[in-house]
């Protein structure tokens, strides 16, 4: 019997339950055995599996984060990594390999597809929404609305206290998460990686609304957001086994230099991995779902390489190298509707 491995890997988000759901589900229709790998790509250096049979996915639907686990784990890092990874593909007696992750994850799946393991199909993840070649990416839509109803509680207590409240959400180099709550809750500033900070504009918007009443007011910044000379707030200079920075931090920043430029009293709000945990929504269970079913849809046909994506309202499937060649980040489009809310 044909069998098929999948791995979670990079950030968890919620989601991934429902893909393994509907990976297991659709394969063992298919008349597959399956295997679920570990932690990301560590369990594939490592040997690290667990059995995958219809009860090990009953529950977990409306679970998130990732009943297999996961890492930051670059095989491609650490020498002879890569072979461990060859070797343990046929050790585990894998026809094929479901990699469900982000930038990171399925970068590595495009490189094994050119160097040696070509029966990888992917699925995009991540709440940062910076995938190009998808529409969404499930994940988003759940932090979208956890950071959503976190800025419409910032409002009654920044109301009350006539304050100015900042609130940092996550999205690494891209602002979708800041931009879509931002004008989902309200938000009188939105601040985004894409348009380099003005501070002088920030508070000039800041006090205008003042100036006609508003005795509050919230900010939403993005943790990746940069100033005008390019400089960001970072929580540590080492850069993880991917070359990324550990963001965070900005709020703080900004929250002392507004209050000082403009004399309100300024609190900050760091919504952090809040944004990445509890139940997906709807729309992420959905798409998760679709997208699983999909990616078993593809190893079927024998069609490798290949991630699933959403275009429109239709799934379809993209070369893996094309998803990841860069990101998707948020349009001056986009950034003009939440503008028009500003102040
Ligand atoms: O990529 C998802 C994400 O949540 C980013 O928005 C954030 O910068 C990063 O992961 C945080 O990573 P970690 O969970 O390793 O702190």
């Amino acid at each position: 019997m044909a069998r098929i491995g999948i791995l979670t890997g990079g950030g968890d988000c919620p989601g991934l339950n429902p893909v393994i759901r509907a990976v297991v589900r659709k394969a063992l229709l298919e008349g597959y055995d399956l295997v679920g790998i570990k932690n990301g790509w560590k369990g594939l250096v490592e040997n690290d599996t667990m059995p995958l049979d219809i009860n090990a996915v009953s529950g977990i639907l409306p679970k998130g984060g990732t009943i297999l686990g996961t890492s930051r784990t670059n095989p491609y890092k650490k020498e002879g990594e890569l072979q461990k990874v060859k070797d343990n593909f046929k050790k585990i007696g894998l026809d094929a390999l479901v990699a469900v992750g982000g930038e990171d994850t399925l970068g590595v799946a495009s490189k094994l597809v050119k160097d040696g393991i070509p029966n990888i199909v992917g699925v995009p993840k991540t709440i940062d929404n910076d995938l190009s070649a998808t529409d969404y990416t499930f994940g988003f839509d759940t932090a979208l609305n956890v950071a959503t109803e976190c800025i419409d509680r910032l409002h009654t207590t920044a109301e009350s206290h006539h304050r100015i409240i900042v609130a940092e959400v996550m999205g690494r180099h891209a602002g979708w998460i800041a931009i879509e709550a931002g004008i989902a809750g309200g938000a009188d500033v939105v601040l985004i990686p894409e348009i380099p900070i003005d501070i002088e504009e920030v508070c000039r918007i800041i006090k205008k609304r003042h100036e006609r009443g508003k005795t509050f007011s919230i900010v939403v910044v993005a943790e990746g957001a940069q100033f005008k000379d390019g400089s960001m707030v970072t929580q540590e200079q080492k850069l993880d086994s991917f070359g990324h920075v550990r963001l965070g931090g900005i709020g703080e920043n900004l929250a002392q230099q507004i209050e000082k430029a403009t004399g309100y009293e300024t609190r900050v709000s760091v919504l952090g991995h809040i944004q990445r945990g509890g139940s997906p929504t709807a729309f992420d269970r959905v798409l998760g779902t679709r997208f699983g079913v999909k990616a078993v849809e593809l190893i079927v046909a024998k069609k490798f390489g290949q991630m699933v994506a959403l275009s429109g309202n239709k799934i379809i499937d993209v070369p893996l190298s094309e998803a990841v060649k860069e990101l998707k980040t948020v349009d001056k489009d986009f950034y003009d509707i939440a503008k028009v809310f500003f102040g």
